[in-house]
């Protein structure tokens, strides 16, 4: 959640703090700090809000050390202030920490007892305590650290500086994300690839449990027992280095404008696009005609395209399919079959309630099969197939080309286990490649028209309450347009299955609430075409997204309509009806002045429960 950084450089390091941090933002942005080295005594800067309030005290004061740490906060304990920034500090070391320290208050009363005074009302500040008073006690910083790590409940990364070590950093990492990197400038520590693209060449991703000291010429690497340990060195992908805006005005109208390349990109990976058949990248690993039933988890927006899934996974590949958001999958200790499947599907790869449901999986014996954007995140890891999403880093909080990504990826799964347990035929197979193959050109088609999309924006940012109606594959995007809605534009949204109107939310309709329905040229148009009467039957708000055909079926007053091309990939039109939602909700949020790219409480990992 928090965004973590640390570099021994040669030259001052706070510019190339306050980069790393920038990259880091999506993960939290409620306040930033940094700390370095000026005569080999700590010294820090913090401000609340965003890194730019940082920058500007940074630009009064400028800090001169060539080793320092860096921090982006989302706040779990205590408010987003100034005291509670990071860098948390005493006169022996600093440190930055990204997750939960679960037992900080038995810790912090412990400390107390013994004189350690606590000025914040951060979990964090117990662990810069707790290394303090092993040193007073004579231990070095390696030997405070690993103390400490062992007093330590809960999911965390830290990075630690010392007063007076000028060519030492220390790291530590369980259960969140930390990653050593070596280049020219020196040697960096910091949650991903993305902070350290600029600086490193090489990475090395710590793992459970793993600490490691870091000097300017070394890093060595100890596992939880304390016994040093070799982690292999990757090289940084191209990828990581791709986070400008280009000539957009927000990364999220940067992220929705290259799913057309995206989505292409990543059917290119799943199918044959020569013979027009899929061809996974993989081996399946598991015997496909015996699975008798699949379990998905997910959460949030990556919830709903498996939720979405789950119509192709039972139509194509006769699969019947137990889903649940992660948070309550992984408490509710569902029996899962001998040798079953279990998708996890995660843009970041690092969410923690996602990553305890794959685990739960694990225990029971299931293959894992992950869909994931970012390929070297720990769900990635601990999976035994990876089916990875080609949409190339997503900045903005708002999750969009992943989404479709993961779509595009689902649907070529459901294929390819529908030939693979004889359900589909060679022709049907080559039909649905083909739809498949449509989606990137209608994409783009879509887009090009975006300016439609501005004054049904504008009217919408009027309403205080927003219904979302679709069905089948529809209806998991009636639930992610709200949901993308709300998070950007704070207008409270509801996505609701079309046919579920008259069991209860027909008592919302009145002439002020927005209802959006989408309704795609397939089987139930019709029945959705029944929907929209009802609602203009009590003088509804309607705005359709959906072809003309079904504007004139409809014959209703609309006060809204997104024309969508008449024939839009078959039963793969989710792909692209995500678009109007996805801009929808963008128009809104910027008609109203709203922060687009990093809306209020959001953050775009979630590594804590
Ligand atoms: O990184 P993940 O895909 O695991 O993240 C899951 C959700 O936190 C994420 O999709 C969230 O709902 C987005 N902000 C939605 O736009």
């Amino acid at each position: 959640m928090c965004g973590i950084v640390g570099i021994l450089g040669r030259e001052p390091v706070a510019p190339s703090l306050i980069e790393a941090l920038r990259r880091l933002e999506y993960r939290g942005y409620d306040s930033a700090g940094v700390a370095t080295l000026e005569d080999g005594r700590l010294t820090r800067q913090r401000a609340s809000g965003k890194l730019r309030n940082l920058e500007e005290k940074l630009a009064g004061a400028p800090l001169k050390g060539t080793i320092g740490i860096g921090h982006t906060r989302w706040a779990t304990h205590g408010r987003p202030n100034e005291i509670n920034a990071h860098p948390h500090a005493n006169e022996n070391v600093a440190v930055v920490h990204n997750g939960i320290i679960e037992n900080f208050r038995e810790l912090r009363e412990e400390l107390t007892k013994k004189g350690h005074v606590f000025v914040t009302q951060t979990d964090s500040e117990a662990v810069a305590h707790l290394v303090a008073d092993f040193m007073r006690e004579g231990a070095t910083p390696q030997t405070a650290v690993a103390s400490t790590l062992t007093r330590l409940k809960g999911a965390f990364a830290l990075v630690f500086l010392f007063d007076g070590q000028d060519d030492l950093l220390i790291g530590a990492r369980r259960g969140s994300p930390l990653a050593v990197g070596f280049g020219d400038g020196g040697a960096y520590l910091g949650s991903d690839a993305l902070a350290l693209a600029p600086f490193a060449r090489e990475i090395t991703y710590l793992e459970e449990d793993d600490w490691v000291v870091l000097t300017r010429e070394k890093a060595t690497f100890h596992n939880a027992a304390g016994n040093i340990v070799e982690r292999p060195k990757r090289p940084l992908q191209a990828g990581s280095l791709m986070v400008d805006k280009g000539h957009f005005r927000h990364y999220m109208a940067k992220e929705m404008h290259e799913q057309p390349e995206v989505v292409g990109r990543t059917l290119a990976h799943y199918l044959d696009l020569a013979s027009g058949t899929v061809r996974l990248p993989f081996e399946l690993g598991f015997d496909a005609k015996a699975l008798s039933r699949v379990t998905i988890s997910a959460c949030g927006t990556a919830f709903y395209a498996g939720l979405l899934a789950r119509y192709w996974l039972e139509r194509f590949a006769r699969l019947s399919v137990d889903i649940d958001i992660a948070s309550e999958f992984r408490y509710r200790e569902s029996p899962l079959p001998e040798k079953g499947l279990m998708i996890v599907v995660s843009q970041s790869g690092e969410t923690a309630d996602t990553l305890a449901a794959l685990r739960y999986a694990r225990l029971q014996g299931q293959h894992i099969l992950s869909i994931v954007n970012v390929e070297t995140s720990t769900i990635a890891r601990e999976s035994d197939t990876v089916a990875h999403t080609l949409a190339g880093p997503e900045i903005g909080v708002a999750s969009t080309k992943a989404f479709t990504c993961q779509l595009a990826v689902f649907a070529c799964l459901a294929l390819a286990l529908g030939k693979a347990r004889g359900v589909l035929s060679e022709k049907q197979e080559r039909a649905l490649v083909a739809e498949l193959i449509a989606t990137p050109g209608l994409m783009a088609e879509v887009l090009k028209d975006e300016a439609r999309v501005e004054p049904v924006a504008r009217d919408v940012a009027r309403a205080t309450s927003v219904l979302y109606l679709g069905r089948g594959p529809s209806y998991p995007l009636a639930l992610e347009g709200a949901l993308k809605l709300k998070e950007l534009s704070y207008i409270h949204a509801e996505g609701y299955a079309a046919g579920e109107l008259k069991h209860g939310p027909i008592a919302l309709i009145d002439f002020a609430m927005p209802v959006i329905v989408l309704a795609p040229h397939d089987a139930s148009l019709e029945k959705t075409v029944s929907n929209l009467q009802e609602v203009a039957a009590r003088g509804g708000h309607l705005i359709l997204v959906g072809p003309q055909s079904a504007k004139t079926a409809a014959a209703v007053e609309l006060a809204g309509f997104i024309e969508m091309p008449e024939t839009a990939a078959g039963p793969f039109a989710a792909l692209v009806y995500a678009l109007p939602a996805q801009l929808l909700a963008y128009h809104v949020a910027v008609f109203m002045g709203k922060d687009v790219d990093q809306p209020r409480n959001l953050a775009k990992s979630v590594t804590v429960e």
